[in-house]
């Protein structure tokens, strides 16, 4: 398993480009099930996750390439209606090919995800829905058994939490349904937009997505095309944060500048400024001393839970005392106990986590336990005095495209151990 081994203290300068969107590629690799031809994507991050999903679509029986940022999908010739757990099991998200096999094919068996280390994530929801749209669902062995030989039907369907996987199953599995499909309490993220910008330029008729009521007329049927994704906001925000707790300044180019602004918002009250030049670069430049500021977690457009772990890293330097409130996953704090090892002061409250600033960290061995966790210990180690090992780094890899290569550009001094 790679290590990182971080040389804290550096400040970061200069420019970074941002890769596309994780969330959005997931998503969008799995509307090509839905597309007669080719679909090709461009600006896809070449990262595990998505890597696991062309995995998924190849062992379907898709046609796949994917290589220098470009995907080339083709699903004319599915021949398996099955996910199995092994893929499942590697990424929660491999459960978004359920709604387009059923309403392409009629059925469609996929693995329950299993275990995840931010909490208990159901998929009642998706479910739910699918069940509002005509299908006969069972749970058998651990697979959803999915099943609605005559196609599925429209459905006006209300979600008890706008959750973005459930709302995007329910978005791709509309398209092809027969009528109308109306989803209330939609999540509002901008990769559900992106994935109904693909949708409608396929010949989908969607209404309404970045709003939470998104209206769907089911069409006959979709034809691939050529998109390119949205940039990540994740990346684009931790980014940011690189500036802000190493005093530095970093221009981030291709930023999705319209849908951070509940981040900016929160690090400029903790003292970063913000510099736009043209539609899509900012200058971050960190302050040299960080104010505290208090954060809650909440679905698009609040701040967003992806985040907040690379926030409280931030947090564990500034002045005084911060309070963040996790909102939308109850178990996502296991970054915690790692960052006191690097000499933080955090309390716990159930959903609450209280932090006394310190003066600095200070390198130590830490271990990544999940994909943003990482992020906020590579963080942490950016700013410690001497070495920080961090071990279990292929959760990063699932989510951050080169990240060691665009942060030794900016002057960090990162680099991977093959172990
Ligand atoms: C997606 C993102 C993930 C992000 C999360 C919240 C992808 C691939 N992943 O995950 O990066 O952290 O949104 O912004 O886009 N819930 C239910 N029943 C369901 C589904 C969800 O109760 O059927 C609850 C979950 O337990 C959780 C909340 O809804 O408390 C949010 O989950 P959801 O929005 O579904 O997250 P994901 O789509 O898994």
């Amino acid at each position: 398993m790679d290590e990182f081994i971080i040389e804290g203290g550096q400040r970061l300068e200069g420019e970074v480009t941002l890769s596309g969107a994780k969330n959005a590629a997931l998503a969008i690799m799995t509307a090509a099930i839905l597309a007669e031809g080719n679909t090709i994507l461009q600006n896809v991050p070449n990262l595990r996750d998505t890597r696991t999903i062309a995995a998924l679509l190849k062992h379907l029986g898709a046609k796949v390439t994917f290589e220098n940022g470009q995907a080339e999908i083709n699903t004319d010739q599915i021949n398996d209606l099955v996910a199995p757990y092994d893929l499942v099991s590697q990424m929660r998200a491999s459960f978004l090919v359920l709604g387009p096999l059923l309403t392409r094919h009629g059925q469609a068996e996929v693995s329950l995800p299993g275990g995840c280390a931010i909490g208990d994530r159901p998929i009642n929801l998706h479910l739910d829905g699918l069940t509002a749209m005509g299908a006969d669902i069972t749970l058998d062995h651990g697979y959803v058994k999915a099943r609605a030989p005559e196609g599925l039907h429209g459905a006006d369907i209300f979600l008890d939490f706008p959750t973005v996987t459930g709302t995007e199953n329910l978005l791709l599995a509309a398209t092809l349904a027969k009528g109308r499909t109306i989803l209330r309490n939609a999540a509002r993220e901008p990769e559900i937009s992106d994935l109904a910008g693909i949708l409608n330029s396929m010949g989908a008729v969607i209404k309404g997505s970045g709003s939470d009521v998104i209206v769907i007329e089911g069409v006959k049927s979709l034809k691939g095309v050529s998109y390119e994704i949205m940039a990540d906001r994740v990346e684009a925000g931790t980014f940011m944060m690189a500036a802000g707790i190493t005093g530095g300044r970093i221009t981030i180019h291709k930023t999705p500048t319209h849908c951070l602004a509940a981040v900016e918002k929160k690090l400029t009250q903790a003292g970063l400024s913000f510099e736009y030049e043209g539609k899509d670069s900012v200058t971050v430049t960190g302050p040299s001393s960080l104010r505290s500021v208090d954060i809650k977690t909440e679905p698009y457009p609040g701040f967003p839970t992806d985040l907040q772990a690379q926030f409280m890293a931030l947090m564990c330097l500034a002045n005084g005392l911060s309070v963040i409130k996790e909102t939308i996953f109850e178990d996502r704090f296991i970054h915690v106990s790692e960052l006191d090892r690097l000499g933080a002061e955090i309390r716990l409250s159930g959903n609450t986590a209280i932090i006394e600033g310190v003066s600095g960290f200070s390198g130590a061995e830490v271990m990544a336990t999940d994909l943003r966790a990482s992020a906020s210990l590579i963080l942490a180690g950016l700013a410690a005095k001497g070495q920080t090992e961090l071990s279990r780094i292929y959760h990063i890899d699932r989510g951050y495209e080169k990240i060691e290569g665009k942060l030794t550009a900016l002057g960090a001094n990162i680099r991977r151990i093959k172990k």
